[in-house]
């Protein structure tokens, strides 16, 4: 076999000290660097001390760490936000990527150093990182108010990021109401019934989840086309009368076995010709790419439950066989993030 590897030592040492890297984006962030330089480009190093309150020592700390990253761009004296941060702020995503900032530092990284012993155990041992009994991520985040606030916040601006992909992709032509299966507080449902006039939609989850999903239409106005429901996606039967089956960032959650018994589920609840929808982040069939879902893999592992895991496509069509669905669509999202949908028909 021959070594096809592009990893030059540059990208070692990026492995090597990439939770540093990741530092200088939170910091940047955390200390107003790159709001500061999208609103007065050029200023120099002494000056940005002045307006972030900070000693010489730090500054040149921060700025050697964000410039020699690429997240700032020194000219002369003066420095600039790379250009790829400051499309954010002009494009209105940087408030996204401050809540993909902080559901890393606060949710992801506690929980990360338990990778090695998660792969060993083939577990999320990171959850032990989480007070409480649940044995998943979401019964845990109920006994802890505050995390639960961050955390619906953030995985609000992880689908509000990725979600165009599921507006532009998933095709509602025909579909009368649309249930969306652990729903979350509704991201999804409200951006659908906003693309798509004539639909209604029932959103499922546990009881203190809908409760934030109800805030959450209400303020957009949508509470007399999206409904929504307190269950248990496993235990409880799904409502009828739904001609469309959704399960977005859901079937990511759980083992291969618990995918197919959802499936199976929405299956039972659907009419003859019903469609069933997957959205989530897609891993290549090929088991080497890309790079987004092997390193949010770490995540998966260590945390959300003890299966969690970004699966590749073809998975995904395998189990809406064995669930009794037909004429699997892959439908990629083309953009950044590998997040893609997935459609079968029953
Ligand atoms: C990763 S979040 C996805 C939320 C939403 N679909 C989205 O894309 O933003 C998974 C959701 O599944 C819900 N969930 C997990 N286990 C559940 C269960 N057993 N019954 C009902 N909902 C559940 C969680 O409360 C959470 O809102």
């Amino acid at each position: 076999m021959t070594d096809t590897s592009p990893l030059t030592t540059d990208g070692l040492v990026q492995i090597l000290f990439g939770s540093s890297a990741f530092q200088m984006l939170n910091a940047g962030r955390n200390l107003g660097l790159f709001a500061l330089l999208s609103r007065r480009p050029g200023l120099t190093a002494q000056e940005i001390g002045r307006e972030l309150g900070l000693a010489e020592r730090p500054v040149q700390i921060l700025l050697l760490g964000t410039t020699a990253l690429g997240l700032t761009v020194r000219q002369g004296e003066g420095y600039l936000n790379a250009a790829v941060l400051n499309n954010t702020f002009e494009d209105g995503t940087w408030e996204i990527i401050e809540d993909l900032i902080e559901y890393e530092e606060r949710i992801v990284r506690p929980a990360e150093v338990d990778f090695t012993e998660s792969l060993r155990e083939n577990t999320n041992v990171g959850l032990r990182r989480i007070d409480g009994t649940g044995t998943d991520l979401y019964h845990r985040l109920s006994a802890n108010p505050e995390l639960e606030q961050l955390f619906y916040r953030c995985m609000r601006s992880w689908s509000r990021l990725s979600n165009p992909v599921l507006i532009e992709q998933a095709d509602l032509t025909g579909v009368r109401r649309v249930l969306d299966v652990g729903g979350g507080d509704g991201v999804n449902a409200i951006a659908l019934a906003q693309a798509n006039p004539g639909v209604e939609f029932t959103v499922l989850d546990l009881p203190g989840t809908v409760e934030i999903a109800r805030r959450k239409i209400a303020e957009h106005g949508l509470a007399e086309r999206i409904s929504v429901r307190a269950a248990d996606i496993f235990a409880d039967d799904y409502p009828a009368g739904h001609d469309c089956v959704l399960f977005a960032n859901q079937l990511v959650i759980w083992s291969p076995e618990e995918n197919v018994r959802l499936l199976r589920k929405a299956h039972a609840a659907l009419p003859d010709g019903g469609r069933v929808l997957v959205f989530n982040a897609m891993s290549d069939d090929s088991g080497d790419g890309p790079l987004y879902a092997a390193l949010d893999n770490v995540y998966f592992a260590t945390l959300p439950a003890a299966s969690s895991t970004i699966y590749r496509w073809g998975q995904y069509e395998e189990w809406f066989a064995a669930a009794g669905f037909v004429k699997p669509e892959r439908l990629p999202g083309g953009r950044w993030t590998p997040h893609g949908v997935i459609s079968a028909v029953k």
